[in-house]
């Protein structure tokens, strides 16, 4: 398993509700969060593991483990108030720029044990949620960045456009 970087096209995609809650999950889930610790990020949705069901992986702390949120098939509800702030994403690094959000959301979603959840988040927890949710739907954060900062990611964005060209390049000529 690994982190996908824009421009893949999986994470354009709107990804598949997940059907069941079996075995198979709870190892991909432990993976998902290794590979987000590693990366240093709070949150990884299943599209950028190439993996396209509604799923993703939070923890906005990630020194504590029981902070781990696994929500499956999440949904925001009653969004209130916005907040424009830095924001970047593990498929597009070196990439950073502000993002409005709402400031605090409800979130429904299925642990998994199935269990049905729900949060009332706010801040940096309740943007998270909106992030992850957002590559749920094939939504990435240069969609809604400020016309400022989408101008000024503008380079970044042609350097991964061109490392994904060459490394599918590479990888076709191998095979
Ligand atoms: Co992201």
């Amino acid at each position: 398993m690994e982190i996908v970087h824009y421009p893949d096209p999986t994470l354009r995609r709107r990804a598949a509700p997940v059907e069941e809650i079996g075995g198979g999950l709870r190892e991909r889930v432990r993976g998902m969060f290794e590979l987000m610790y590693e990366a240093g990020g709070v949150g990884l949705a299943a599209p950028q593991v190439g993996w396209s069901v509604q799923l993703c992986v939070i923890n906005p702390t990630p020194s504590e483990r029981s902070a781990e949120l696994v929500c499956v098939n999440p949904l925001l509800a009653d969004p209130e108030g916005s907040e424009v702030a830095g924001e970047g994403c593990l498929s597009l690094p070196e990439v950073r720029g502000n993002v409005g959000r709402w400031r605090r959301v409800r979130v429904r979603w299925y642990d998994l044990a199935g269990h049905r959840m729900e949060q009332v988040a706010e801040g940096l927890l309740a943007r998270i949620f909106q992030h992850e949710i957002d590559h749920l739907e094939g939504r990435l954060i240069i969609d809604r960045m400020t016309p400022a900062s989408r101008l000024s990611v503008r380079g970044a964005l042609k350097d991964l456009e061109r490392d994904y060209k060459a490394r599918s390049r590479a990888g076709s000529s191998a095979r």
